[in-house]
């Protein structure tokens, strides 16, 4: 049995990734905003909080499909954006996103990926959508509206909890930055992963593809792409940037980083198809309130009229079981996939999402839920 095999869970997933990547990409994985404490209890709000089971109901067959922003997928979980994929594992984004097609469910592209957007639409048949900056440029992100349109995604995300860059102390210690300054402690890190290394110098050199061509020739090494990239965030993105993103995309549209019920409100009003509860894995504000907390109070002010999606934290089947219980359309999840990439390639992706798919099948019989839209509050205690 392979090492792969016997990773029972995301977090043994998780250590496989650990023993595999060198500590400056493991620990950009893992970081977080300051004390981290959005990354820690992201995790833990779930486990707070109880399921209530029924029994004595025909499990037998149990559906887990449901739709998301516009799509059927297979099960109520999906693919959160990422950016630099193709660092933890050559195959990057390719891989992340035949693994999401072959589960029949949604891969995210992040605006930092470094696959470009067409090659992923050719290789997803799956439901495909694009995670979006409204950039100072505004000629980039018509551009990328457009090019998505053309390579046959489904939707797009737009981004709005990084109105300032956060400040990632992993990142720091290990010179892991925009643009990057590797340290001795992080030379250390990758002469300890000669695998890794060599696997990095025999393919082909890791850019922020989809920008790469808006940066002058002979200067698109990493640093450049990441400084021009870091430049490009615009603080002063406002409502009426996303109502004019989502005119001009005029598809299914997701907001992503929502954590305020006034805020999902005004996204509601704007004409947002989802909103994707998020504080971006505890990487922007720390000390903020946790996904799942937050999630609650958004289903009540616009559940039933925007998809709601629960992003953060999640590590388990019952966790998903949860934010449905308490409202949400379906949950994303990065770490536990980019676990799965850096262990395995495609392989770990495949892993991550049939582990947790079967936890889900799982703790939904044990539930007493035949189908996703079976689940609701009175298998919660205490909300
Ligand atoms: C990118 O969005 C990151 O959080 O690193």
């Amino acid at each position: 049995m392979g090492k792969l095999d016997q990773a029972l869970n995301i977090e043994d997933l998780r250590r496989l990734a650990a023993r595999r990547l060198p500590a400056p990409l493991f620990n950009y994985i893992e970081g977080g905003a300051d004390d981290e404490s959005n990354v820690i209890g992201n995790t833990r709000a779930f486990e707070r909080a109880r399921l209530l089971p029924e029994y004595l109901v025909d499990v037998k067959s149990i559906d887990l499909r449901t739709r998301v922003l516009g799509r059927d997928i297979a099960m109520p979980l999906f693919l959160s954006p990422t950016g630099m994929s193709r660092l933890f594992h050559p195959q990057g984004e390719m891989a992340v996103a035949r693994a999401a097609s072959a589960a029949g469910t949604y891969y995210t592209l992040s605006t930092l990926g470094t696959t470009r957007i067409e090659e992923v639409g050719a290789v997803a048949e799956g439901p495909k959508c694009f995670q979006i900056y409204v950039m100072k440029d505004r000629d980039l992100t018509r551009e990328f509206i457009q090019r998505c349109r053309q390579a046959g995604f489904d939707a797009l995300a737009l981004t709005v909890d990084v109105p300032a860059p956060s400040k990632r102390e992993r990142e720091l210690r290990y010179g892991f930055t925009l643009p990057p300054r590797i340290n001795l402690r992080g030379l250390l890190g990758f002469a300890r992963r000669p695998a890794w290394v060599a696997g990095y110098l025999r393919a082909p050199p890791v850019r922020l593809e989809n920008v790469v061509h808006r940066i002058a020739q002979g200067s698109s090494d990493a640093s450049s792409l990441m400084q021009y990239i870091a430049d490009q965030f615009d603080p002063s993105v406002t409502w009426d940037d996303m109502a004019w993103m989502i005119e001009e995309w005029g598809g299914p549209f997701a907001i992503k980083g929502i954590l305020s019920p006034r805020d999902a409100r005004r996204a509601a009003d704007l004409g947002a198809t989802a909103i994707m509860v998020s504080n971006h894995g505890g990487r922007q504000l720390d000390g903020g309130v946790p996904v799942f907390d937050a999630l609650g109070p958004v289903v009540d002010a616009v559940g039933g009229e925007c998809e709601i999606i629960c992003d953060g934290g999640i590590r388990r089947g019952t966790h998903v079981l949860k934010a449905l219980a308490r409202g949400a359309t379906a949950c994303m999840m990065g770490r536990p996939y980019l676990y799965g990439l850096a262990a395995a390639g495609e392989a770990g992706v495949a892993h991550a999402l049939a582990l947790l798919r079967d936890e889900l099948e799982r703790g939904m019989a044990l539930l007493g839920c035949r189908s996703v839209s079976e689940i609701d509050r009175r298998h919660m205690t205490g909300c």
